[in-house]
């Protein structure tokens, strides 16, 4: 059932994602309302809000009163072309710089589709981790052609880890690298067959840690986490596979359909993993997607990295 505060929140699955009503994004948020809203998106993971007013500049204010904004400037010195000209917007569908649908003929773009079709949390290879994400779904494809986001409960299962496994884990700690993503993802394509994620920076985040703003544990493998550091490798391969498979099961799985354009979803990184899905609209229709992305600002935001080097992943 729903509950009823200032806002309408609808659970929309079983242990974690709800729907919120009840924000104006038109309109100035006072403090209240947005502690609110923040305190539904750490307790449910993922929270859809329906046909916001939300557009770029709106939408990177929201972002902000979450927290410190990571942005696409380093992409942008290093000569990346981009579509859209904020540094704060994370330009995530199928349109290039020219404002055209992507297509198999843009490998660097397919590999990255093919990659972000894997389970991950956004930023997990970075030394400093996401924390919430706002993706807004500004010109969606004809419905029916696919394009879904997909979720998963990644304190839930933590939960149902048997006690042991909640002991080995413990202290592990993972190497994240966007590399292993797109090795995975794109196994014959050129770009990354000579690539080694080992012979790049790795970032390294604990793989079972707290959730502060909701006190749960969480998981913390994702499709970037390459091994376990100080651990044999295979033997670090095989744990982060189990724990991984275990994520999976659709037990723990919410699917997002995206309605109408400007719907919006938001998602602490720091609670559930999601990945994106392959459909028919790919390389035919338009699906314009724009994320802003907020800093962890929990103790842990920066893992067992060295703060004092920041450095980010990034891919030709
Ligand atoms: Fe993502």
């Amino acid at each position: 059932m729903p509950s009823v505060t200032r806002l309408q929140i609808t659970p929309l699955a079983e242990s974690f994602a709800a729907e919120v009503e009840g924000i104006d994004f038109s309109k100035p948020i006072d403090d209240n309302l947005f502690e609110e809203f923040r305190d539904a998106v750490h307790k449910y993971g993922v929270v859809i809000i329906r046909k916001t007013a939300l557009d770029d500049d709106s939408a990177i204010a929201l972002g902000r009163r979450f927290g410190e904004l990571d942005s696409v400037r380093a992409h942008r010195l290093a000569g990346r072309a981009m579509r859209i000209p904020n540094d704060e917007i994370f330009d995530v569908g199928n349109l290039d710089d020219k404002n055209q649908v992507v297509t198999v003929k843009d490998p660097h773009r397919t590999a990255s589709a093919n990659g972000n079709a894997l389970w991950h949390a956004d930023g997990a290879f970075n030394p400093r981790r996401t924390g919430v994400s706002i993706l807004r779904g500004v010109e969606l494809p004809p419905k029916g052609t696919g394009g879904h986001t997909e979720y998963l409960d990644t304190r839930t299962a933590y939960d149902d880890l048997p006690e042991e496994k909640k002991k080995e884990i413990e202290d592990l700690v993972g190497c994240n690298s966007l590399f292993h993503n797109r090795k995975t993802a794109n196994p014959d394509s050129p770009l990354f067959l000579d690539i080694n994620p080992m012979d790049h920076p790795l970032a390294k985040h604990k793989i079972a840690q707290m959730h502060e703003p909701s006190g749960r544990m969480n998981l913390y493998v994702t499709s970037y986490t390459h091994h376990i550091d100080g651990m044999d490798l295979e033997r670090g391969q095989g744990l982060i596979k189990e724990i991984f498979e275990h994520v999976q099961q659709d037990k723990y799985k919410f699917v997002h359909h995206w309605h109408e354009n400007n719907d919006v979803a938001i998602w602490d990184n720091c609670a559930v993993l999601h990945r994106a899905t392959h459909g028919e609209y790919e390389g035919k229709y338009r699906r314009d997607m724009r994320r802003v992305s907020v800093f962890d600002t929990g103790s842990t935001a920066y893992g067992e990295n060295d703060v004092s080097t920041y450095w980010q992943q990034g891919l030709p």
